[in-house]
């Protein structure tokens, strides 16, 4: 993948980790927000990075990253504009989390669906990979842990699409663990819930999964 335009989808931390790490590797990037202006300053000082509405994010990137709010994604997929997700690869970043009732969190959706797939059920059209939503953004770009490269676990349904993601997880220093279509994002997204838990637990945040084989 040389030389690709993506689009970020999401003001946070995830999203500018993402943008920060496509840039880095030399693809011009668009990160996304409904209010643009206040990414100015991160665009600013970040080569290769610029900023705009959630619909020019998702027109420009031939690649696009989805990193909104779990509760608020659906509405941001639609600002975005579902025709501008056709055919394209998207990195479903977002984790299903509820924080209304309190810490930690529980997730709104599961055992029978995900979020994975509400995203591909709304955007039918585009090649849909969980992915980047089982650890902490400190740890997407070369996590340079001391047990050796973590797994970065990955589901969807076009063989072509989870290629790519997993070619820009090597990048950037993962192992990746296929565990099938769109619909084991069920059980991603429940691995989100183990790292949160563990990190609230021991009160610190600088763990990944690692699968280990014999
Ligand atoms: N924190 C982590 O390290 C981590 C790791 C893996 C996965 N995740 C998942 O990644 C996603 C992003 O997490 P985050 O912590 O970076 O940020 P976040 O606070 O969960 O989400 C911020 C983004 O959501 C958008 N948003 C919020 N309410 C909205 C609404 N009503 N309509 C449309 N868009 C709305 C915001 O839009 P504006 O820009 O317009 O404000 C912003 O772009 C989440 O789903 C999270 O669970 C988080």
């Amino acid at each position: 993948m040389t030389n690709v335009t993506v689009g970020v989808l999401g003001s946070g931390d995830v999203g500018k980790a993402l943008a920060r790490g496509f840039a880095g590797l030399g693809h011009q990037v668009k990160i996304g927000s409904r209010s643009p202006e206040k990414l100015a300053d991160f665009a600013k000082e970040t080569k290769g990075v610029s900023a705009g509405t959630f619909e020019e994010t998702a027109a420009f990137g031939d690649l696009i990253a989805i990193a909104t709010l779990g509760t608020a994604t659906e509405e941001a997929i639609k600002l975005a504009g579902t025709k501008n997700f056709e055919g394209k690869v998207v990195i479903d970043a977002t984790n299903p989390l509820d924080f209304s009732g309190g810490m930690p969190p529980k997730l709104f959706v599961g055992h029978t669906d995900s979020l994975g797939e509400r995203v591909q059920r709304w955007l039918p059209g585009a090649r849909v990979v969980k992915s980047f939503n089982t650890v902490g953004n400190a740890f997407f770009v070369h996590p340079d842990l001391p047990g050796g490269p973590p797994d970065m676990f990955i589901a969807g349904n076009d063989a072509e699409a989870k290629k790519i993601v997993a070619q820009i997880c090597t990048h950037w220093g993962w192992g990746v663990i296929d565990v099938g279509g769109i619909e084991s994002s069920r059980y991603l997204e429940a691995m989100c819930m183990v790292w949160v838990l563990h990190g609230a637990l021991s009160g610190s945040w600088t763990h990944a999964f690692k699968m280990l084989h014999k």
